[in-house]
């Protein structure tokens, strides 16, 4: 199976998921979107507000942001694949807790067996941590690549805490271009 249909079927069957409690009160699972055939793929923590009500990830605020983020390495959104640790929106945005994206965990697992992307961006702590290492720190450790199962990863600062604290996009640039000449490196399909 050609890995868009193989995705489309792992989203219908995601869809109907109830395995944890966020699956309540949420109004759309969040499955993840962009090109499947992809060689990078971004990882955020979960679902806000807007992306709740749209089942999109990374449609607000941040969203914009990451956008903006996208296009300084030239890249747009339909490039890469974006998904979420998570797929339900965490109540009032609160982080997911440990039982919720150990419930959700196979879902971001099966969607990266699908893409096998060469590259893996973690935005946030609590992606890094669920992706690279457990005790992952992001103040002292984005930007910073190395191989995560057979596959090069990296974090970088979240882009809600980028609107929050300006004062961390310097170093978020640095990020990005190191992003960019690793992913001219690795990719074949990208740039
Ligand atoms: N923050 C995330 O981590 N993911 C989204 O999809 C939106 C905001």
């Amino acid at each position: 199976m050609e890995k868009k249909e193989a995705l489309q079927a792992l989203q219908a069957e995601c869809l109907g998921c109830r395995e944890c409690p966020l699956s309540q009160s949420r109004h759309n699972v969040v499955f993840g979107v962009g090109d499947p055939e992809s060689e990078l793929m971004f990882i955020g923590e979960g679902p806000g507000e807007n992306e709740d009500l749209q089942g999109e990830p990374f449609v607000g605020a941040a969203g914009k942001l990451l956008d903006d983020m996208l296009e300084m390495i030239d890249l747009r959104r339909q490039q890469v694949y974006i998904a979420n640790v998570v797929k339900c929106r965490p109540p009032r945005n609160r982080d997911p807790l440990g039982e919720e994206q150990a419930a959700c965990r196979h879902w971001l697992d099966a969607q990266r067996e699908i893409i096998r992307p060469k590259l893996i961006v973690c935005l946030g702590r609590i992606a890094a941590a669920a992706v690279i290492r457990s005790d992952f720190r992001i103040t002292r450790e984005h930007g910073q690549f190395e191989d995560v199962d057979g596959v090069r990863a990296m974090a970088m600062y979240h882009p809600a805490a980028l609107l929050r604290d300006p004062s961390k996009r310097p170093e978020t640039f640095v990020d990005l271009m190191t992003l960019r000449s690793e992913a001219r490196r690795i990719c074949q399909h990208l740039y």
